[in-house]
């Protein structure tokens, strides 16, 4: 009932408010300005840093904080990482060696894919570490080691906290990994390590966005597709917020890097086609700000997610939402709120089931 929802209408929406104090539970005890203690790395120092491959496997949303988790060890750590959807990677005879590490990110910790995966993985030797949300959870048993993402029972089967929990983790086992590689400049890691413990505060900050965010809602529910645009650290964004959108508006979205926009997608703009923009100001934000100019020329809506204090992107885009300004790989930490809300606002308005959408199980624990 409500008080369970803690006053909010939806467990959803109180989960994207619970962000900020999540986050800080997920960091309290492992982030220090000058050091990153994880005893999952502490204990398998050799065994990780060993690791001449990672590989990450997890579903939905989980596989989305993957790809950002992959550019994040490969920018910090200087390891190759692929990312699988674990149902596509236990069915591929993959090649894997006992010097794999592979990373088994899950909210639920209960995926039959995922769990299956590793199985898979652990019998062709590699070492298995997890990102877990659901602790004693089946895939958590199944690790050699792992991180508890500790951001507190999800109930709302449109994934939040847990997103930015494992985004969270991630960065942090990037930057636990790099210092004990010795892959990462000091300073680097010092200003990574205060920019993370700023983002709870960010956030809490972006969050009294809430109602413009749920101005623009109403304006588009009108619509019967979406199209999702970022570059770099915001492309799993972009696919993120298409995900949302789908699963409680019923709307359909696609998610795509921007710059392959124009191999496909830009067919499909016209006035009846609203596109959102994950253009904050980081490396690329030209060439997404020219993709902006592209659809515009054809009559698209544009909503547009941006740095605050940007003034160009104001002159082109029909909605701006600003985010406080970050580290570029820090970014998706706050580009994927307005997304999350834009995606409850539409559902909401749509009068739809936000929490117990059609279809959809919180966990999949079967084929
Ligand atoms: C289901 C849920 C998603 C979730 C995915 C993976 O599809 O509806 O929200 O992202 O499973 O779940 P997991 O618990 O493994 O992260």
């Amino acid at each position: 009932d409500m008080l369970d929802r803690g006053g909010f209408p939806h467990f959803m929406l109180k989960e994207i408010f619970d962000q900020p104090r999540c986050l800080r539970d997920c960091m309290s005890g492992r982030l220090f300005d000058d050091k990153v203690i994880l005893s999952a790395v502490r204990n398998n120092r050799a065994r990780l840093l060993s690791a001449t491959r990672f590989i990450i496997v997890a579903c939905g949303t989980s596989w989305h904080a993957g790809l950002i988790g992959k550019q994040l060890i490969e920018h910090y750590c200087k390891i190759p990482v692929e990312v699988d959807y674990a149902s596509e990677f236990r069915y591929r005879d993959p090649v894997i060696l006992p010097t794999d590490v592979v990373i088994a990110i899950s909210q639920s910790g209960e995926t039959a894919d995922t769990l299956a995966a590793i199985k898979l993985a652990k019998e062709r030797g590699a070492f298995i570490f997890g990102i877990v949300n659901a602790v004693g959870s089946s895939i958590a048993r199944e690790t050699d080691t792992g991180i508890y993402i500790h951001v507190g029972p999800e109930i709302g089967v449109a994934s939040t906290k847990a997103f930015t929990g494992q985004l969270t983790c991630l960065t942090l086992l990037a930057l636990a990994l790099a210092n004990a590689k010795g892959t990462v400049d000091h300073d680097e890691f010092v200003s990574l390590t205060k920019e993370l413990g700023q983002i709870p505060d960010k956030i809490d900050k972006l969050l009294k966005e809430n109602d413009c965010i749920k101005q623009l809602a109403r304006t588009y529910t009108y619509a019967t597709n979406f199209l999702y645009l970022g570059r770099g650290w915001n492309y799993p964004v972009a696919l993120e917020g298409a995900l949302k959108l789908k699963e409680i508006s019923y709307i359909h979205a696609e998610g795509y890097p921007a710059a392959e926009m124009k191999h496909g997608p830009i067919a499909l703009v016209d006035n009846m086609m609203p596109v959102l923009f994950v253009a904050t100001h980081h490396e690329g934000y030209e060439k997404v700000v020219s993709n902006m100019q592209e659809v515009k020329a054809r009559g698209g809506r544009i909503i547009a997610v941006v740095t605050e204090g940007d003034t160009e992107v104001q002159k082109i885009a029909d909605e701006v939402i600003n985010v406080p300004s970050t580290l570029a790989p820090l970014a998706p930490l706050l580009t994927v709120i307005p997304l999350q809300l834009l995606a409850y606002h539409i559902a909401v308005e749509k009068g739809l089931d936000v929490d117990q959408p059609r279809n959809l199980a919180k966990s999949v624990t079967v084929e």
